[in-house]
């Protein structure tokens, strides 16, 4: 178990915080106004496809962390803050994206880091007409929220996205939006939480009946294994509906989801991009899924009612902080753009495979944000 309390410690996450500036200033004047998604052999700008549309709150929502991990009234603050404002206004129309179910992602990272600092109410009707929009996935036979592969698709990702909807429902005071977004976190816990803790990327429904037919996947391994990244998806989501609705079952589905992860990750807490890969292919990992996962149980560390397993699960997160630093930092690699190496999109399409990837930039820098503010 490691101490927080080290110094050095703490030193190591501060420098990878102050490595994570630095490679986003680097990227903010080579491709002003860019909004990457992953690299190509360490590189931002490429011709890769994307598959979906989901990534752009991410490199906002890090200088958004930037800003607020510099010293007061200093010129690097300033220019966070210009550069937070400068990406995050031109999302604003996807308040009323219905191609994609990813208006967490898009506007929890940027605008409510905005509004949290501003309090300007603008900023934050964004944020409430993005999770009606959200809203209107709802499928009323089957109670999910469907993904944006089609009426009859529930993907685990979606936990991630849901709190924008618990969001705009306590903001609004919106009994029906807060009544679809319980509706939508038992349906998942109910078909895509399996009883080990272990979770499946997507559930199929007959869309004439809401009949539940079968767990598949498109990014995991197969459709009853269990995809790394979405079981951090799910550990980190079903805490922040907790958050949001008080309600034990989602802190019950996180711990269990965190609990499987814990078991599961190699010894320093990065997993396997699937579990259940086969033995070959298990060596690839996906530091995306440990930031997420890192960045969860810094979280639901606090949420927990036994301090011993909340201390447990903060030192997982640190742990977890740690390896990312020690053996996955781009720092030693000056050609390599990206601040997270390992990281992996689509295997089966071929994107982003052991290179960095936004989100997984996001949920690092997030976590370090993290851990270094309750203790530095
Ligand atoms: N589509 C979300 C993810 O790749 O995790």
């Amino acid at each position: 178990m490691i101490h927080f309390e080290s110094e050095s410690h703490r030193e190591i996450l501060r420098s990878a915080m102050q490595f994570g500036m630095k490679q986003v200033r680097k990227l903010v004047e080579k491709h002003p106004d860019f909004y990457p998604m992953y690299t190509n052999e360490g590189r931002w700008k490429h011709e890769g496809a994307a598959w979906t549309h989901w990534c752009d709150g991410f490199l906002p929502g890090m200088m958004w962390v930037f800003r607020k991990n510099c010293a007061a009234g200093s010129a690097d603050e300033k220019f966070w803050l210009e550069q937070a404002i400068r990406y995050t206004k031109p999302l604003e129309p996807r308040k009323l994206d219905r191609e994609v179910h990813d208006l967490g992602f898009i506007f929890l990272s940027t605008y409510l880091r905005w509004f949290r600092l501003t309090k300007d109410q603008a900023v934050n009707e964004v944020i409430i007409e993005a999770g009606k929009t959200l809203a209107l996935r709802f499928k009323e036979k089957g109670a999910y929220l469907r993904s944006f592969t089609g009426d009859n698709s529930l993907f685990i990702d979606i936990m991630m996205n849901v709190g924008i909807i618990f969001y705009a429902a306590r903001e609004t005071g919106d009994r029906k939006l807060r009544d679809i977004a319980l509706r939508h976190c038992l349906t998942t816990r109910r078909v895509l939480v399996r009883g080990d803790g272990s979770t499946a990327h997507e559930g199929l429904f007959d869309v004439e009946t809401g009949e539940f037919l079968k767990q598949t996947t498109h990014q995991g391994s197969r459709g009853d294994s269990c995809w790394s990244r979405g079981l951090a998806w799910a550990l980190y989501g079903f805490g922040t509906s907790y958050e949001y609705s008080r309600d034990p079952r989602f802190l019950d589905t996180a711990e269990s989801c965190a609990d499987y992860y814990i078991a599961h990750a190699n010894a320093d807490g990065v997993p396997p991009w699937d579990f259940n890969a086969s033995p070959e292919n298990r060596k690839l990992l996906d530091t995306s899924a440990a930031s997420i996962a890192a960045s969860g149980l810094l979280r639901l560390s606090r949420l927990l009612h036994d301090p011993v397993k909340g201390h447990f699960y903060w030192c997982t997160g640190l742990r977890i902080l740690q390896a990312l630093c020690e053996k996955h930092l781009a720092d030693k690699d000056r050609k390599w753009e990206g601040i997270l190496k390992g990281g992996v999109y689509h295997i089966h399409k071929g994107l982003g495979i052991d290179e960095s990837v936004m989100w997984g930039e996001f949920f690092f820098i997030e976590a370090l944000d993290h851990a270094l503010g309750a203790n530095g």
